[in-house]
């Protein structure tokens, strides 16, 4: 379009090597480059991260050019030499990266021109930094959802064993953030698993949109070049190709998927935390959280503060707002590809490093928790958790429900100005809110009792959760 002498372009001259690319502008700009802009508009700072991508992309396009005689063998032994040169640079911190390159493709393929020459400058042949950057995001992005999926494994485990331990324990259900029904500790951790094989399984669904191929779709229209891009496809490991170029080059909805399944990721974690911030409160006093996870007051010397669980919490917002940048990011593009899109990748990138540390010290941190089944208990107890089963023991006997719960609740108010328990109340004074009332009823009342009867597939009876452990246990060592 407006770049003659931009380096995307396949009629770079060949003697214009990547180091003289300022020059190359000046001769068709009346001035340089300002150091602001040149500052505004480089990527090198961040994008480096994906030059392991940038060299895997780059090699595989090089051997296919040279498969399809597009380029040389010699070029190609050359590009190849070049690259495990460059990747030996990069990785002992001897690479030099300059910013008047702006970005990481830039960067290496200016490298490669200096150390090889001539084979250097064929390597962008048939190829866009624009198809290269999409397929270097997505390359990088599908090694990092496999690592992420690995983190929710560990985390999802570490529950079952959480879960596992605490089966029988019996803590208060809340609706509301009042105590509605006793359920066991164990049932409760593992409606956190259920989240995260959900969000397990989004992670995988998305990969199958990142792993489709852009590259080729060159700088929008595709190219000239009898180029092979199943082959490339192949060679990185991609399932598919992206059928349109323009589309190829410009969208970024698989990064904005990732973010969106991030956030709901995250909003799980979230929600988790809020939990063990309450439980942790000497309101509740219902866990612990093991000392290395958690700080002191500078001025309040009893306090031990839950700072993990606060900062995944609050970590939340800045996941869900990268989605917002993302999104935002996007809406206004007319086809195809424009440097807008170079914004994709702090966003991305933060999501992916805030993720996996947040899982990781999840995963740990949640194996060094202590459970307080007394205050567990105490707090079922106070709370007339076990209202419902009345009800529902009158219904057994004949009852419609509405009356059950009519009588029940008078209990409750009278037991409230008593200030006892349901259970307090003896059976003659239970038969006096129905005559139905028998003796068996103390059964129906206790904790053990209400949870030990929700049986079914999804209920609270430790029997249950049990086999739900069992089940979770089984998938995650067979996935
Ligand atoms: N650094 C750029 C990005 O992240 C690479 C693509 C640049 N393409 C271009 N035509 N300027 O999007």
């Amino acid at each position: 379009m407006t770049e003659p002498s931009s380096p995307d372009s396949p009629s770079t001259p060949a003697s214009g090597s990547l180091d003289r690319k300022m020059e190359a502008w000046s001769a068709r700009f009346s001035e340089p480059m300002s150091e602001l802009v040149k500052r505004y508009t480089a990527s090198i700072d961040f994008d480096k991260r994906l030059w392991q991508a940038d060299i895997r992309g780059s090699l595989a396009h090089a051997a296919m050019l040279a498969m399809e005689g597009i380029i040389n063998p010699h070029d190609f032994a050359a590009i190849e030499k070049g690259m495990n040169q460059i990747r030996a640079e990069i990785e002992s911190g001897k690479f030099e990266w300059k910013l008047e390159l702006e970005d990481v493709h830039l960067n290496i393929e200016a490298r490669l021109t200096a150390l090889i020459g001539d084979a250097g400058k064929r390597l962008h042949t048939g190829r866009s930094r624009n198809d290269q950057v999409a397929t270097d995001v997505r390359l990088w992005l599908r090694g990092e959802i496999d690592l992420i999926v690995e983190l929710l494994v560990d985390l999802q485990k570490a529950l079952l064993t959480l879960a596992e331990q605490n089966a029988d324990v019996i803590m208060p259900g809340f609706t509301h953030l009042q105590v509605a029904q006793p359920v066991s500790f164990g049932h409760h951790m593992l409606a956190y698993v259920e989240m995260f094989s959900r969000d397990a399984e989004r992670m995988v669904d998305v990969r199958k949109r990142v792993n489709r191929l852009p590259l080729g779709a060159a700088a929008l229209a595709g190219t000239s070049f009898p180029i092979d891009r199943q082959l490339v496809a192949q060679m990185l490991g991609f399932d598919e190709l992206c059928q349109n170029s323009l589309d190829a080059v410009s969208d970024r909805d698989f990064a904005i998927e990732f973010t969106a399944a991030a956030s709901l990721l995250m909003v799980h974690v979230s929600r988790l935390s809020e939990e063990l911030v309450l439980w942790m409160s000497q309101s509740f006093g219902f866990i612990d959280i093991a000392d290395r996870y958690c700080t002191g007051s500078s001025i309040m010397p009893q306090k031990k503060n839950p700072d993990v669980p606060e900062l995944a919490r609050g970590k939340t917002g800045r996941v869900v707002g990268h989605l917002m940048s993302l999104i935002t990011l996007m809406k206004g593009q007319p086809l195809a590809y424009n440097k807008d899109n170079q914004e994709d990748k702090e966003p991305l990138f933060d999501t992916v490093d805030t993720l996996k540390d947040t899982l990781r010290i999840f995963a740990e941190m949640m194996g060094g928790i202590t459970v307080k089944p007394e205050a567990m208990r105490l707090a079922a107890l106070k709370g007339y958790a076990t209202a419902t089963d009345l009800a529902d023991y009158l219904v057994k006997k004949g009852m419609a429900f509405r009356d059950a719960h009519e009588a029940v609740a008078h209990a409750v108010r009278i037991c409230q100005d008593r200030g006892i328990d349901l259970a307090d109340l003896s059976i003659d004074e239970l038969k006096k809110f129905s005559p139905l009332v028998g003796n068996e009823v103390k059964e129906v009342l206790t904790l053990e009792g209400s949870v030990a009867a929700r049986k079914h597939v999804g209920g609270t009876a430790p029997e249950g959760v049990r086999t739900q452990i069992i089940r979770h246990q089984k998938r995650l060592n067979t996935d």
